[in-house]
């Protein structure tokens, strides 16, 4: 019996598939989603207690009121800003919106696994352009531009390698990049970033017309289960993104803890505050243990596990999840020898080296 089948595309793609952990074991550590380590800010919290009085009206289109916090929160242009069901909704509609089945679209080798999906949804093909030392590369990318491109994805610092490419190589890559081609600078890492030689992509969305910036609230205002994103585009591109995007995608929740989120400067500056010290721990700990890993500028580190049966990346995952710990596995990545470990609380992290050490002292 026939049955409906998808676009050819779809059918060979596979599910996104995070690692949540089984629902069974209680008090689970997940440092496996890059989420706030420190929580939600308690005035989006409090925000959210007059929320619930009344939910039979659909929220609005565009919040001017969010629009605005955030306008003020990152001294940005009003107009320019597009808010998305979380970040990932606006990758999904930036492919569908500027992407034709014969066009093609740049991303990095070990970029965000959200860019080749949303390019294949689209029907369009995908270029990868390889990395250099776990790094996205300036000629690589550039060498890939064709008469096809359309947009490049380029996520920086990038998710899941921690890696960055600074101000200059940024502004170089603009610069060769023909001016029909959109950027797509996914800087949803950037609150975290304290290095002066890293820029987030405002001040070329500013300037230029195929450039935009994404961003998110769900990882330094710790609001990823509200699934709230915004980007920051030429008035053209946002336009066009509005009549792709779900016109009620934004709720009603996720506005009003953004808009607290937004104001609690003090939750952020702690936020900021607890990563660089514990990334600074992290990084001691992992040379003591031998550990290979790439410098982060983010809340997440990869970490590379030895090539042998005993101690593999696998059978690390595996260890840590027997003990109520959970990390990111990276063999979607093609990234087999790594795990992927977001910097969490100080008793989540101590708890998570020791677990660590006791599975690479067991010599079975
Ligand atoms: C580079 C990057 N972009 C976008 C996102 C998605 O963020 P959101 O929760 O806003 O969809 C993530 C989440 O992990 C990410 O790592």
């Amino acid at each position: 019996m026939d049955i409906p089948s998808p676009r050819l595309n779809i059918e060979k793609l596979q599910n996104y598939k995070p690692n949540f952990g089984k629902s069974k074991i209680n008090n689970l550590i997940r440092l496996s989603a890059n989420e706030s380590a420190l929580g939600t800010s308690l005035n989006a919290i409090e925000a959210l207690k007059f929320f619930a009085n009344d939910l039979s009206r659909y929220p609005p289109q565009v919040s001017d009121e969010l629009i605005s916090a955030i306008s003020k929160r990152y001294l940005l242009n009003k107009n320019k800003i597009i808010l998305g069901n979380g970040s990932d909704e606006l990758i999904s509609i930036l492919a569908q919106t500027f992407l034709n089945p014969n066009d093609e679209a740049i991303y990095t080798e070990f970029g965000f696994l959200q860019f080749p999906q949303a390019i294949a949804i689209s029907g369009a093909k995908g270029v990868v352009a390889n990395d250099i030392n776990f790094t996205a590369n300036v000629d690589n990318i550039l060498s890939k531009i064709n008469s096809k491109t359309k947009v490049i994805f380029l996520a920086n610092p990038n998710n899941p390698t921690g890696t960055f490419l600074s101000k200059k190589e940024i502004i170089s890559l603009h610069k060769s990049i023909p001016t029909n081609i959109l950027l797509v600078y996914d800087a949803a890492y950037s609150e975290f970033v304290v290095n002066d030689d890293y820029m987030d992509g405002s001040e070329l969305a500013d300037e230029y017309d195929n450039v935009i910036m994404l961003r998110t609230f769900s990882k330094l205002h710790g609001l990823a289960s509200l699934r709230l994103g915004w980007g920051y585009a030429s008035e053209n591109i946002i336009k066009n993104l509005m009549k792709v995007r779900g016109p009620f995608s934004i709720n009603n929740a996720a506005i009003m803890a953004g808009i607290a989120a937004l104001e609690d400067l003090e939750f952020q500056r702690q936020s900021v505050e607890h990563n660089l010290k514990w990334m600074a721990w992290f990084e001691k700990e992992l040379k003591l243990l031998n550990l290979d890993f790439q410098s982060s500028i983010t809340n997440f580190l990869l970490i590379k596990f030895p090539n042998n049966q005993k101690h593999s990346a696998q059978k690390a995952e595996n260890y840590l999840a027997s003990k109520g710990i959970l990390v990111r596995g990276m063999k979607v990545y093609g990234l087999s020898n790594h795990l992927r470990v977001s910097i969490g609380t100080q008793e989540e992290n101590i708890k998570f080296l020791n677990e660590l050490k006791s599975f690479l002292e067991n010599k079975k």
